[in-house]
């Protein structure tokens, strides 16, 4: 069976319904989200952007402080992305005293492969390895590979995981780490609960194309039989967890039926929610308890003025 199609009847005989947004990512998720970033309502990104240009230098010294002189430092990045932000830390990583060479790592072939040629182009001494793989590959790599590393998990992509997948992902994360390590990890945090929701429910439209994508994904691959126009992009936010979801509802009753699992229907009643993505809002203090219950301690904290994010340095607790 294909996969997205077996993805699709396991989350659909959930209450409520779920899609991952893991499968947001093909070439057109990866365009849009891309665009997401640089809308005037979603501030996380140029947010963490300016963390890193006030204070890139502090960070790239507190990365490589593990390697020694003249040692390798491996920094791998989970979901790089189009690697905006991650040039400018490896540029400061570039005039510590380490062997640097970075290893990116992204769900999306076409989003690794145009990162991959623009650092070609603008950091020609840099050794890369990028993986076109899931997180669980970028696991095997830190198990295997000898030498200190520096892991870089930015933009609140952790912000991703349901709250049991995250301390479960991140214990993952730090088990095959040692003293000589670093973690990085971009946390977004709580705020205005309408400037959150407003970043996820842009004027332009650009974030429901995003949320749609997935449908139009189940059609061209799955073979689904998803009319856009049925469909309503609809996030929400509740200040009391810091959950900021964001849902798929269907305007009139349908059955959606797809070419990859024949025989079999799915029925949606009249305004049934799909639930797509969560993207959590942390505080600092669940910061820190979130990384000692994965064997972590926070060793130091950066952040913009007005607290609206926060990057932090994580190394395995003594
Ligand atoms: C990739 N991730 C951290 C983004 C977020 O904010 O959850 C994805 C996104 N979804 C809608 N807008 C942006």
């Amino acid at each position: 069976m294909n996969h997205l199609a077996e993805h699709l009847a396991q989350g659909f005989s959930q209450t409520p319904k779920t899609l991952s947004s893991k499968y947001f990512y093909d070439a057109t998720g990866s365009r849009l989200f891309q665009q997401i970033m640089g809308l005037p309502e979603y501030y996380p990104t140029r947010t963490e952007l300016a963390i890193f240009q006030a204070q890139g230098a502090a960070i790239g010294r507190a990365l490589a402080a593990g390697a020694g002189p003249g040692q390798p430092l491996a920094v791998v990045e989970l979901g790089a992305g189009d690697g905006l932000k991650t040039k400018l830390l490896l540029r400061e990583l570039l005039a510590q005293p380490v062997a640097l060479t970075y290893v990116p790592v992204d769900i999306s072939p076409s989003a690794i492969d145009e990162l991959a040629a623009s650092l070609r182009q603008e950091l020609p001494s840099l050794p890369t390895e990028p993986l076109a793989a899931e997180y669980g590959a970028a696991l095997t790599t830190l198990a295997t590979r000898p030498g200190a590393k520096a892991v870089l998990f930015l933009g609140s992509n952790i912000g991703n995981f349901a709250p049991d997948e995250r301390a479960d992902f991140l214990r993952e994360l730090a088990r095959p780490l040692t003293p000589a390590d670093r973690l990085l990890v971009g946390f977004d945090l709580r705020k205005d609960p309408r400037r959150i929701r407003a970043a996820y429910d842009d004027a332009q439209g650009v974030t429901a194309e995003f949320n749609f994508n997935l449908l139009r994904r189940l059609n061209a691959e799955a073979g689904a039989n998803f009319e856009l126009d049925a469909w309503q992009h609809f996030p929400d936010y509740d200040p009391s967890t810091g959950a900021m979801r964001s849902w798929l509802v269907s305007r009139r009753a349908q059955t959606v039926r797809l070419a990859t699992l024949p025989g079999q229907a799915f029925e949606i009643a009249a305004w049934e929610a799909i639930q797509t993505e969560s993207s959590f809002k942390f505080t600092l203090p669940q910061i820190t308890e979130l990384a000692a219950g994965a064997g972590l301690r926070v060793v130091e904290v950066f952040q913009d003025d007005a607290h609206d994010f926060a990057d932090v340095v994580l190394a395995v607790a003594a």
